[in-house]
């Protein structure tokens, strides 16, 4: 379980205004699940990100993975292990010369047997569907694809939880389905732990629970549903209802017998 208890993140930079960007904010996310975090532009869904993985520490309260303060310092290793970010700009996570020394990067500190990084980078290759890259430079990769190493590298440290940061805006249609399906898997199969923060809210649709963020704090947490039944209150925190559930609206006020909130096109199709 990561718990954040009463936490307060505060940026302090000389010259500058101080930001509160998380405001005494609790949330407890159990292991296994997968849950989305939405919320406009600067309500402080990447800070919390790096919360919770150990990146930042709170100005206040605590952050405690599976029963480690990430205060703890000579334990940082053991949470940053624990919890995998993947950011929005896979741009900027490649360092490695080929596919599979990008992957190996963060496990060859951890002191593993040649044989051992070998396995594991394996397994993390054929998660993300990338094993015949295996000796391309990444460079020369797509944008989908550059995304899926970067989780390919977190995935070799067994994380038990992965974070990802807006995975999908940098990317196509057809590299941000692969992403999707890809931490659909990781959950289903590995039950390795997804927090999906994004912008979109036909994605946010796929988590089991939904946390809306606004100005540092939480504003709601629900499933999908009630998130979306939520309707009008939802705009005012900057977020829109996914395209389907919008439309089906439009068909309800027309007089078709269809019920509120539709969330996929699958249940619209049953529907009608
Ligand atoms: N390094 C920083 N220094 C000062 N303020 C920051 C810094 N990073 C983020 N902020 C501010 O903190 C707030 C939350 O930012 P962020 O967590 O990045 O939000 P989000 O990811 O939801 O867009 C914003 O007001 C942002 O401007
Ligand atoms: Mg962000």
């Amino acid at each position: 379980m990561i718990e954040v208890k009463k936490v307060t993140f505060i940026y302090k930079e000389e010259n500058k205004k101080e930001k509160v960007a998380i405001k005494n904010l609790n949330l407890n996310i159990p292991s296994p699940s997968f849950w989305a975090i939405v919320g406009a532009n600067g309500s402080g869904k990447s800070t919390l990100a790096r919360l919770m993985n150990g990146l930042l520490i709170p100005t206040y309260g605590d952050v405690i993975v599976d029963g480690i303060n990430t205060k703890e310092e000579e334990r940082i290793w053991e949470i940053r292990q624990k919890v995998g970010l993947v950011f929005q700009n896979p741009e900027n996570q490649i360092i490695g010369m080929t596919v599979e020394e990008d992957v190996a990067f963060g496990c060859e500190n951890l002191g593993l047997s040649p044989k051992e990084i070998e396995e594991r980078i394996n397994f993390a290759l054929s998660s993300v569907g990338m094993d015949e890259y295996r000796n391309y430079p990444p460079h020369l990769l797509s944008g989908g694809q550059k995304q899926r190493v970067a989780i390919a590298g977190v995935l070799a440290m067994l994380p038990k939880y992965i974070i990802l940061d807006e995975p999908t805006t940098m990317l196509d249609l057809r590299g941000r389905k692969e992403i999707l399906n890809i931490v659909r898997e990781l959950y289903e199969k590995e039950k390795i732990s997804i927090i999906l923060i994004t912008h979109n809210m036909e994605e946010a649709v796929l988590a089991e629970r939904v946390i809306i963020l606004d100005n540092g704090e939480i504003k709601f947490i629900g499933t999908p549903r009630e998130v979306f039944n939520l309707e009008s209150e939802i705009f005012k925190w900057g977020l829109d209802l996914p395209l389907v559930t919008k439309l089906s609206k439009i068909l309800q006020e027309r007089g078709f017998d269809i019920y509120y909130p539709i969330l996929t096109i699958e249940e619209l199709r049953k529907c009608l």
